[in-house]
C-alpha cells in the first residue's frame, strides 16, 4: 500500500470527516422537531460533545475502501455514533461505572438528571435505526444499489452489534466480572462484545453503503475484529497510564472498581504487545484493498498512539 495521496495526512482527513459527521449529527437532531426540549437538549449535549468520532470515521472509510464516495455512508456514520453515545451515557450512570466526566464535560446524568440521561440514551438508540433505515432507503431509490433484503441485512447487523450477544451482553459481563473476576478468555469475550462489535459493524455498514462485495465486507469485518479488540486493550491501558485532563474522562477507575482488564491480567508491557499484534493483524486484513484503504491502515496505527 503506497500511503497517503495528494499530500493529505490522516490528521487532516480525520478533521475534515469529523466536521462532516458533526454537521450530519446536528441535522439529524434538528430535523426532528417534536422531541421534547429537555430530552433534545440532553441528546444534543452528549452526541455533539467532542468525541473522537472513531466509529463514524470507520463507516466513511469503509465506503471509501470499497471504491465508493465516502458520503454514501453518512447515514451509517450518524447511526453508529448515536448508538455509541447512548452506550456511553448509560455506561456512566451510577448503576454502571458511576462516572462524572465524559468528553471533558460533566456526564449526562450529572448535567441533567438520571431519568433524562436514561431516556436520552434510549432515544439515541431508537433514532439510530430510524436514521439508517431512512438513509439506506433513500440511497436505494437514488442509485439502485440496495434491494429491501440488503437494507434489512444492514439493520440486522446493527441490531446484532448493539444487542445482547454483543454490546449489551459485553456490558453485562463487564459488570459481573467486577464481582466474579475471570480469565483472559472471559476478558476477550467482554471486550469483543462491549467495544469490538460496534467498531466492526461501523466498517461493515460503511462497506454496505458503498456497495461493497461480500469479499470486501469479509476483509472489513476482519480488520474491524482486530481493531476493535485493540481499541479496548488500549482503552484499558490509558486508564492506567493517562490522566483525566488528557482523556476527558476519569482514569485509574478500572482497578478501583475491580474491573477485569488487560493490564490487570497481563501487565502493562504485555498488554501493549497484545495491542501492537492486533493492529498488525488489522493491517494485514486490508492487503486486498490497495491504496483506497490507506486511511484505515493509518487509523489502525493511530489507535496505538492516540492520546485520548
Ligand atoms: C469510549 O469510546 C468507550 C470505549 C468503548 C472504550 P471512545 O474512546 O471512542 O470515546 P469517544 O467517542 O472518543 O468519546
Ligand atoms: C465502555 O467501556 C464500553 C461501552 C460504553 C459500551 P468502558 O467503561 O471501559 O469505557 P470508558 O472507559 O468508561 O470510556
Ligand atoms: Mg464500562
Ligand atoms: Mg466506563
Ligand atoms: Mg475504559
Amino acid at each position: 500500500m503506497s500511503g497517503p495521496v495528494a499530500n493529505v495526512s490522516l490528521n487532516e482527513l480525520m478533521a475534515e470527516m469529523r466536521a462532516e459527521v458533526d454537521v450530519a449529527l446536528e441535522q439529524a437532531l434538528a430535523s426532528r422537531k417534536a422531541i421534547p426540549t429537555r430530552l433534545a437538549d440532553a441528546m444534543r449535549y452528549s452526541l455533539l460533545a467532542p468525541g473522537k468520532r472513531l466509529r463514524p470515521l470507520l463507516a466513511l472509510l469503509g465506503a471509501q475502501a470499497v471504491g465508493s464516495d465516502r458520503h454514501q455512508a453518512i447515514h451509517a456514520a450518524v447511526a453508529v455514533e448515536m448508538i455509541h453515545t447512548y452506550s456511553l451515557i448509560h455506561d456512566d450512570l451510577p448503576a454502571m461505572d458511576d462516572d462524572d466526566l465524559r468528553r471533558g464535560r460533566p456526564t449526562c446524568h450529572v448535567q441533567f438528571d438520571e431519568a433524562t440521561a436514561i431516556l436520552a440514551g434510549d432515544a439515541l438508540l431508537a433514532l439510530a435505526f430510524e436514521v439508517l433505515a431512512e438513509g439506506l432507503t433513500h440511497l436505494s431509490h437514488s442509485n439502485g444499489y440496495f434491494t429491501p433484503a440488503v437494507v434489512a441485512d444492514a439493520l440486522r447487523r446493527l441490531a446484532q452489534a448493539a444487542g445482547p450477544e454483543a454490546l449489551v451482553g459485553g456490558q453485562a459481563l463487564d459488570l459481573l466480572a467486577e464481582k466474579e473476576g475471570g480469565d483472559l478468555e472471559k476478558l476477550q469475550t467482554i471486550h469483543r462484545g462491549k467495544t469490538g462489535a460496534m467498531i466492526r459493524v461501523s466498517l461493515e455498514l460503511g462497506g454496505i453503503s458503498g456497495g461493497g462485495t461480500s469479499l470486501q465486507l469479509d476483509s472489513l469485518q476482519q480488520y474491524g475484529n482486530s481493531l476493535g479488540l485493540a481499541f479496548q486493550v488500549v482503552d484499558d491501558l490509558l486508564d492506567v497510564e493517562s490522566t483525566a485532563d488528557a482523556m476527558g474522562k476519569r482514569t485509574g477507575k478500572d482497578s478501583s472498581r475491580g474491573k477485569l482488564t488487560y493490564p490487570g491480567l497481563l501487565g502493562v508491557d504485555a498488554s501493549w504487545e497484545k495491542a501492537r499484534g492486533l493492529v498488525r493483524q488489522a493491517e494485514q486484513a486490508l492487503e486486498g484493498f490497495g491504496n483506497a484503504a490507506w486511511p484505515l491502515v493509518e487509523l489502525a496505527r493511530y489507535v496505538l498512539s492516540r492520546k485520548n
